[in-house]
Formats: structure tokens, sequence, C-alpha cells
């Protein structure tokens, strides 16, 4: 108790951090280089057969995984700005959504190529049909319209509407976190651990998620 109270008054004194406007973007340069840098090179090890296993599988978990794990760095970003007073670490928010976004449709395309090989009458009965494969699509639609816009042009025009239209992210989140643990037969703490990161992460904004539903 003594610690955390130690901590606490250690962060309440720290002076707010600023740093240069090249660093953020720098930041961000890091976030596109990686995310399209694994991506790709899982992708590529993909096609020349050099993946362990089910190729198609890994790809389906790389990429899903990878969107929640995008997701839930984007969700603490603000925490961490505030704790740290660090305002500055929210412009790398955008990046990480779009990202989050990217690897959900690659994560699609996966399953429309190579698991149903573009069957389309098929592909429309699981989406329908399989509840858990409904969840992940509405999940996905949702971030599709986040990464639209996000274009800088559309983004101008919508005004404050942007922000009311983005905090959407937390229901895709949670719609991705429950589609995972429905989609496993087993090792369900794993899915249920990324839920609960989830819901405590959203549960910090309970305060605008308050005045959104007022
Ligand atoms: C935001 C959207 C989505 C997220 C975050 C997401 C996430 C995940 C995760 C984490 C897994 C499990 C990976 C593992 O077992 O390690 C998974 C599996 C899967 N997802 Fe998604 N998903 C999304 C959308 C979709 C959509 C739109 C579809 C298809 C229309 C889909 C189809 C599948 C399939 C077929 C599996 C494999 C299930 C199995 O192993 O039997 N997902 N997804």
């Amino acid at each position: 108790m003594q610690t955390v109270k130690k901590m606490q008054n250690s962060l309440n004194s720290m002076r707010p951090i600023r740093i240069s406007k090249g660093w953020i973007n720098a930041g961000r340069a890091l976030i596109h280089i990686i995310s399209i840098a694994w991506l790709s090179v899982v992708y590529l090890d993909a096609l020349s057969g050099e993946l362990p296993g089910d190729p198609v599988q890994y790809l389906l978990d790389f990429s899903g995984i990878g969107t929640l794990h995008l997701l839930i760095m984007s969700l603490l970003i603000s925490p961490m700005a505030q704790t740290f007073k660090f305002g500055q670490l929210v412009r790398l928010r955008k990046t990480l959504g779009v990202y989050a976004a990217v690897y959900a449709l690659f994560h699609l395309y996966v399953f429309i190529a190579y698991e149903l090989q573009y069957e389309w009458l098929l592909i429309a009965e699981e989406i329908i049909k399989r509840p858990y494969i409904t969840v992940g699509m509405l999940a996905l639609s949702i971030l599709s319209v986040l990464l639209i816009t996000s274009l800088q042009a559309i983004k101008a025009r919508m005004g404050t509407a942007w922000q009311k239209l983005h905090n959407w992210v937390y229901l895709a989140t949670i719609l991705g976190c429950i589609h995972f643990l429905w989609s496993v037969k087993s090792n369900w703490y794993e899915p249920t651990a990324y839920l609960i990161t989830a819901l405590i992460l959203i549960s910090l904004r309970r305060k605008k998620l308050q005045k959104i539903f007022k």
C-alpha cells in the first residue's frame, strides 16, 4: 500500500513530457514499418511453404491475434498519456487503429481466399450460420468504417462527429474478443484474458462513455 502511494506521489509530481514533432513522426514510421514488414514476412513465408503446420490456420491465427494486439495497444495509449503526462502519445493512436483494421481485413482475405477458396455461397452461409463468424464480421464492419473515415479529407469534413463515430472502436474490440472466445473449443483462458484486458481498458474511460450514452 505504501509502495503504491509512493508511486502515485512520484507520478503526480512528474513534469509533463514533451518531445519534438520529429520523434512523434519517427514513432509513427516505426509502427508503419513493423506492422507492414511483419505481415509481409509471415505472408511470404506462407506462400513459400515455410510456415510450420497448417499455413492457413497459421495466417488466420497470426492476423486475428495481431488485430487484437493492435486494438489493445491503441486502447492503452490514453491511460499511458494521462499517467505519464505525455499527451503527444495520443498522436500514435490513429496509426495503431489503421493497422488493426488492415490486419482484420487480411484475416478476412485469408478466410475468403484460402479457407473457403472464393466459394461465395459457402462464405455467405458461414457468415450467417456461424455466430462466431457473424460477430467477427460485425467487428470488421465497424473497423472498416473507422478505417475509411480516418482519411484526412473525410475526418476534416466530419468535425466533432468524427470522435463520436470513432468511439465505436470499443465495441469492435469487445466483439473481436467475443469472436475469439466463441471460436475456441478449449483453451478458453487465452481469449478470456484478452476480453478482461479490453474490458479493464474500456472501463478506464467510463466517464467519457457515460457522457456519450447520457
Ligand atoms: C475485428 C475482427 C476480428 C478479430 C479481432 C478476429 C480475431 C480472431 C482471433 C484472435 C482468432 C483466433 C486465433 C487463434 O486461435 O490463435 C480468430 C480466428 C478465426 N477467425 Fe477471426 N477475427 C475477426 C474477424 C473475423 C472475420 C470477419 C472472419 C470471417 C468472416 C473471421 C474468421 C475467423 C476464423 C475462420 C477463425 C479460425 C477459427 C478456428 O480456429 O477454428 N474472423 N479470429
